[in-house]
């Protein structure tokens, strides 16, 4: 009855093949190195509390409640400015806009510039829920090359000829300079200003998605590309890794004329971005000293991921390689030949870890011999914990090739078995 009315993109909107598999890895006894939930455990919720409270008995408190603009608050918008000046970036209130987290950032930008066949380039491997959304406007994805120092120059300058030549229409290149999501990778310098003359030789324009740039934990941030460039980079903003992701609030910094489109097309989907949502991060930022916290995540995440790096020699088999983020969630694993991450990841919950298959970060396929593991969550015990079982199950799995010397799907288990009590559980 229904099927044959959904739009055509209703099509392109296609649910995780390992969504299912992922409530399994809810539970409690599996360690969880696949999501990427940001550990608000230290938050100050009693100061949060009484200033939400005070705020709302406040004058402000019926306007909090009330319908608001559809660029968002200005007063929000001001102290946005202050957040993107930690990164170098100079920016007007009026140039920006609120959004539901940048998720939302993504959709109302995919929306206004992209007809179905467009062509949007990303990075390789890219963050999922980009893919997701590019996909549901029916844009064509094309990967972009990406080093250890990130993006590579010379690949985009490639394929924005090639499609040049081929009569496609690439909109804008997608790309998160800092501590990608799932590479956790960082552009350097260089590459940044390489990245951008490329964009300038060809008219290419780039959004910047930048939720994890507070989150350093060596120190040494590097500048936002917007902060070089303003007229042809899209800047993408979040308050989830810094504040709260149930919060929803994040933005988009934007050149004039595009942000004129940005109102407009925010206003048709949600008529005004949440008010109050708005006014406790406003509120948050001027009675709790934010910057400070974020030290405080930094040294816990900082904590974390040392947990992973030092777990992961420990218990990889020979072959396995990694990167070395330098901040944000997020470890990238290129497993030994001959292993398919997305076909042991049954085998990994049933010896209770989880992970993300890397095929979930590539629009084309990719990813079959990588993993990304998160650290942001677990405690640094359960992620030592998380990474010996991935071990066990990956020295398995090495051995089975070793022995047999083909690819091995291994056996299979469905989900009735991962749903079995394992003996040992926590
Ligand atoms: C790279 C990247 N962009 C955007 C988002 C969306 O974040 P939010 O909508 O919570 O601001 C995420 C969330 O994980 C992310 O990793």
């Amino acid at each position: 009855m229904y099927h044959d009315r959904y739009a055509a993109r209703a099509f392109s909107m296609k649910e995780s093949a390992v969504r299912a598999l992922f409530a399994v890895a809810n539970r409690p006894e599996v360690v969880s190195l696949a999501g990427g939930m940001p550990n608000i455990a230290d938050l100050p919720l009693d100061i949060v509390g009484d200033a939400v409270r005070d705020m709302i008995q406040s004058a402000a408190g019926p306007r909090a409640l009330q319908y608001g603009s559809g660029q968002g608050e200005q007063m929000l918008r001001e102290q946005i400015c202050e957040v993107m000046a930690e990164e170098g970036i100079r920016a007007h209130p009026d140039d920006v806009t609120v959004t539901v987290g940048s998720q939302q950032g993504l959709d109302l930008l995919t929306k206004i510039f992209c007809d179905p066949g467009d062509v949007i380039l990303a990075e390789a491997p890219s963050y999922v829920g980009a893919l997701s959304t590019f996909s549901s406007y029916q844009a064509e994805v094309v990967h972009v090359e990406m080093d250890d120092h990130g993006l590579v120059p010379e690949r985009l300058r490639e394929a924005v000829v090639t499609l040049a030549a081929q009569g496609k229409r690439v909109k804008f290149l997608y790309t998160i300079p800092n501590y990608s999501n799932p590479s956790g990778i960082t552009q350097t310098l260089e590459r940044r200003k390489a990245i951008l003359e490329v964009a300038k030789e060809t008219g290419l324009l780039i959004v910047e998605d930048n939720p994890y740039g507070l989150l350093d934990l060596e120190g040494g941030r590097l500048p936002a590309i917007r902060s070089m460039e303003h007229e042809q980079v899209i800047y993408l903003g979040s308050f989830s890794k810094t504040f709260s992701p149930g919060i929803r609030v994040g933005w988009v910094l934007a050149p004039h004329a595009v942000r004129e489109k940005l109102v407009l097309a925010q206003e048709a989907a949600t008529l005004s971005p949440p008010t109050f949502s708005q006014y406790v991060v406003s509120t948050y930022l001027r009675v709790h000293d934010w910057r400070q916290q974020i030290t405080v995540f930094r040294d816990m995440y900082r904590e974390r991921r040392d947990a992973m790096l030092a777990a992961l020699p420990d218990y990889m088999p020979v072959g396995t390689t990694w990167t070395h983020p330098l901040g944000g969630f997020f470890v990238w694993l290129t497993l030994p030949e001959g292993i398919d991450s997305q076909a042991m990841l049954p085998r990994a919950v049933t010896n209770r870890v989880a992970y993300t298959p890397g095929t979930a970060f590539y629009a084309d396929g990719l990813g079959a011999r990588n993993i990304r593991l998160s650290y942001c969550y677990p405690t640094p015990e359960r992620i030592r914990e998380g990474v010996r079982r991935l071990g066990e199950v990956l020295n398995r799995e090495s051995q089975l090739n070793r022995t047999f010397g083909v690819r091995h799907a291994g056996p299979h288990f469905g989900l009735a078995e991962l749903n079995t009590p394992q003996p040992n559980q926590e």
